[in-house]
């Protein structure tokens, strides 16, 4: 099912709209004994804005399948929480030494170094807390919830997350070749947006079969992205970014644009795009709103 530009965007709003309300709804979430400055810091960067792709994403993905949002918000919520907390820890002197994150001081430049640590782990570990209780409360079967929560450890630990940032920040591990900057991707940036939409799926009741071709969907459109971003470090401004472009270059980084050139990554983009909208193809379930993000993403200008 194709839709016009002018629904998309709609529909995309109100999914962006309702994300927030419930983000920050999260402000009663974290009462003592949690320490105030702990909970500050971790409402700070969760609450600083952001486009909440993942968890809309992981929303759609389980709409895609029947399953209402209000059901599956916990699970959306926690994608968020996973995602804020490795921008925390990038942002870090020892990793990528940022100052300027959602248009605003990052968490350590306000808050210190061990307590921008500390915010990021808190908000890995709530993020299983807080979506285990939220789909156990929505009858949400425990065997999805576990294949969700499975999910998501896997894209925030040695083979995702944690191991992409590596590849990124480790000189020993940077490998010539043009597969690295393939590979990087992969795992810091596109195991988790795969994740978001294949445990969106899974919670929502997707088979087998449908949850691989969500999963296969992310990982692409993970590529995507990864590659947009780091045009978007050489083409676009603070003002727009809400962070410090030209950073990739200042880093010595292995990106798409400094392995194939800003054409040659544009290209890059949107094979990567039409390899994503060929595994939506034979998902089983209602994917109009996925094809239509991955036009948008293209465009995407921050
Ligand atoms: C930034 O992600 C980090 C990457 C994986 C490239 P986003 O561009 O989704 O950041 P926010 O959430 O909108 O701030
Ligand atoms: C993605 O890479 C970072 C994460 C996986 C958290 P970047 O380092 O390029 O992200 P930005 O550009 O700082 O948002
Ligand atoms: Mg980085
Ligand atoms: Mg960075
Ligand atoms: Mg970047």
């Amino acid at each position: 099912m194709t839709r016009s530009p002018v629904d998309f965007e709609t529909v995309l709003a109100d999914a962006q709209a309702y994300v927030e309300v419930q983000i920050q709804g999260l402000s009663e979430a974290l009462p003592p004994p949690v320490p105030g400055r702990l909970r500050e810091s971790m409402l700070y960067s969760l609450q600083a804005g952001g486009k909440r792709l993942r968890p809309i994403m992981c929303l759609k993905a389980a709409e895609a399948f029947g399953v209402s949002r209000d059901r599956c918000v916990s699970l959306a919520l926690a994608f968020e929480m996973i995602h804020t907390a490795s921008l925390i820890h990038d942002d870090l002197p020892s990793m990528d030494d940022d100052v300027l994150r959602r248009g605003k001081p990052t968490n350590h430049v306000l808050y210190g170094e061990s307590m921008a640590i500390l915010a990021g782990d808190a908000l890995l570990a709530w993020a299983f807390e807080y979506s285990l209780a939220g789909l156990a409360k929505a009858r949400i079967p425990a065997g999805r919830a576990c294949s969700a929560m499975r999910i998501m450890a896997n894209a925030l630990g040695p083979f995702g997350i944690c191991g992409g940032q590596v590849l990124d920040t480790d000189p020993q591990s940077m490998e010539d070749g043009e597969d690295f900057p393939f590979k990087v991707a992969a795992q810091k940036t596109g195991v988790l947006i795969a994740a978001c939409v294949e445990a969106g799926a899974v919670a929502g009741g997707a088979d087998k079969k449908g949850a691989e071709a969500f999963r296969s969907y992310g990982m692409h459109l993970g590529t995507a992205f990864q590659v947009i971003d780091d045009i978007l470090d050489v083409t676009s401004s603070a003002l727009e970014l809400g962070k410090t472009p030209g950073k990739d270059a200042a880093l010595e980084k292995r990106t798409f644009v400094s392995t194939f050139g800003l054409d040659g990554a544009r290209e890059l983009a949107r094979k990567e795009s039409d390899q994503a909208l060929e595994a939506l193809l034979g998902s089983g379930g209602e994917v109009g709103f996925f094809s239509a993000l991955t036009d948008y993403l293209m465009e995407r200008t921050r």
